[in-house]
């Protein structure tokens, strides 16, 4: 038998686009509001006890999607015939067919699945008395009823409106919830509950639509563990994946172990540059980096961290081009994709215009990979970490059905499903509480929120630090800020080595009483002489009084540590500090 290889497509005569902006992108086909409320009519009630399995098909309604082209495989098949067994084949034995799994790890493919799990399917069975599964009884659970007070659509700025969602232990026996204590408080399935479930599966519809046929969704217990599970899904030791050039550190971490390293491509103000990606891609030498050609790009395209970047709809179709052209499968992790603001105009920007409608808030984010996504290529992470609350630990997966069915054997045997407490709080508030238009109003309001807070920062950099060594383009999403600082103008320069100097600059901060990240702690292959530096900033959390307090002391250490006068702001030492 010929041995597992991981063959990569010939790259095809493709030209990459211009790196520019140029153009928009209508979403077909979205899922509108109305259009849930039409289809939950159509389809009735959903009863969905214990572990109850999902129908994912009926969710995104049956027939709408059929239209589409189907994903591609990503175990494709190869008939291999062995010469030998050709010759037994004609008169002396017999044909062998053997599959190779061209994209899945080793891992992934020795996965079977949970056969505990599988006997779920059994329990709808008119009549059946379950001795099977060690499900404890819910009559065991020490929690009758849970109230949680939750803000209400229309006062989310002045918070004086608020409701009291409650769950009991048998809402779903009498009939008063489709979900209650006693199914969600008990094991599920590794996709989580049927009932949230369904509104992952239409708030997607509604962002995203994706252009095939046979996509899906499974809930995960966040991003962080999303890119471990993903990761290891498609990669073994030995391989590499690539990133931006300055990467979320935790990705680079989660692959360390199982001995995947990261290389990054480069970036520009616009995010992860296609040209570079290309680049990377077309030159890659085995011999020099020990292991083969990547396939998989993990992207961060909206609120980039570390860099705050977000690529454009034309800057997204060119790395898919990319991606097509050496057939890269893209895992999207989009925690701050809902955190896209109106740009910064400068010092004491006016307060932001809030979108007419939902339609026009919708038509107003950057069409996302998953969007575009004509292949199935590409794996999207959706978290509610950075828009509803981190320790929920509950996210989502959309890819192509295949690769989540992967996904989700995995999660069968491994994290199970996020806390069933976690999805009935959530269930309760965006199901039942806000649904999909308050759910929406709640990331408007966010958003609004974040603005203001990355307003703050950057009047503040404008006013405190001196643009005679430090530069920064303003972020248009998310929640960081990426400082660039012309180290050849500090006085070690030329005596000490880069690395020195960074350390020097992040000391004065420490000293003048603020913390920002060395950029490179963000640089999955480290940083070499001649490197640009960074020093990133968050406004994510930080009292708005305390943001201006920590950038005027930051623009103070860099005074400090590069010798400038005080009161030397500008280039040209004309903006005074205020
Ligand atoms: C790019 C990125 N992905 C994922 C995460 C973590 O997401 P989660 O809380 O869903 O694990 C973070 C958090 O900082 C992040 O910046």
């Amino acid at each position: 038998m010929a041995a597992a290889s991981r063959t990569m497509v010939p790259p095809a005569a493709i030209d990459v686009l211009p790196e520019s902006d140029t153009s928009t992108f209508t979403l077909p086909d979205r899922l509108t509001i109305q259009g849930v409320a039409k289809r939950r009519a159509a389809e009735g009630r959903l009863v969905a006890g214990v572990a109850a399995l999902a129908d994912v098909d009926r969710f995104k309604g049956r027939s709408v999607h059929a239209h589409k082209p189907k994903a591609r495989r990503w175990d494709r098949k190869y008939c291999l015939i062995d010469r030998l067994m050709i010759m037994k084949y004609l008169g002396f034995g017999s044909l062998t067919v053997i599959s190779i799994s061209d994209r899945f790890s080793p891992e992934s493919n020795r996965r079977l699945p949970s056969s505990l799990k599988g006997a779920a399917q059994y329990l709808k069975t008119p009549g059946i008395i379950s001795l099977g599964g060690g499900l404890p009884s819910s009559e065991y659970f020490p929690f009758e009823e849970f109230n949680v007070k939750v803000p209400v659509p229309g006062s989310f700025d002045n918070k004086t409106n608020h409701a009291v969602m409650s769950a009991g232990k048998h809402d779903l026996a009498q009939g008063t919830s489709d979900f209650d204590i006693a199914t969600a408080f008990n094991y599920g399935q590794g996709y989580g509950s049927a009932q949230f479930l369904r509104w992952i599966i239409e708030h997607t519809e509604i962002i995203h639509s994706p252009p095939y046929q046979d996509w899906s969704c499974t809930m995960t217990v966040g991003s962080t563990s999303a890119i471990d599970m993903g990761m290891r899904m498609f990669c073994k030791s030995g391989d590499w994946i690539l990133s931006e050039e300055f990467t979320f550190p935790t990705a680079v971490e989660s692959a360390a172990p199982q001995g995947v390293k990261v290389a990054g491509v480069g970036v520009d103000a616009g995010g992860l540059r296609a040209n570079a990606l290309d680049k990377v891609l077309a030159e890659w030498d085995e011999a020099v980096r020990g292991g083969p050609k990547p396939f998989i790009l993990y992207t961060v395209p909206t609120g980039q961290n570390p860099t705050g970047s977000t690529q454009s709809a034309q800057r997204r179709k060119e790395v898919y081009a990319v991606a097509q052209k050496h057939d890269l499968i893209i895992f999207e992790d989009e925690p701050y994709y809902f955190l896209q603001m109106d740009p910064y105009t400068g010092l004491n920007s006016p307060a932001a215009t809030p979108p007419a409608s939902h339609a026009d808030f919708l038509a107003s984010l950057v069409p996302s990979y998953l969007s575009i996504d004509t292949d199935g290529r590409v794996m999207r992470l959706d978290s509610f970490s950075k828009v509803i609350a981190p320790g929920s630990r509950v996210g989502w997966i959309t890819a192509s059905e295949q690769i989540v069915e992967r996904y989700r054997q995995h999660a069968d045997v491994s994290t199970q499903s996020p806390s069933g407490m976690s999805q009935l709080v959530l269930f309760k508030l965006l199901e039942e509480q806000w649904g999909h238009p308050g759910y929406l109003d709640w990331l408007l309001h966010i958003r609004a929120e974040y603005t203001a807070r990355r307003n703050v920062l950057l009047d503040a950099c404008e006013l405190h630090v001196p643009k005679s060594i430090a530069s920064w383009s303003p972020p248009a999403a998310g929640m960081f800020h990426w400082v660039r600082v012309d180290y050849t103008k500090h006085p070690s320069y030329g005596s000490v080595g880069r690395a020195e100097i960074e350390e020097a600059i992040f000391q004065a901060n420490v000293r003048h009483g603020t913390l920002l990240m060395k950029g490179s702690w963000f640089c999955p292959e480290g940083q070499r002489e001649g490197d640009a530096m960074f020093f990133r900033a968050t406004y994510a959390a930080t009292p708005l009084g305390d943001i201006k307090e920590g950038v005027r002391r930051f623009g103070e250490a860099l005074r400090d540590a590069f010798g400038l006068e005080k009161g030397f702001d500008g280039e040209n030492g004309s903006v005074a500090v205020k």
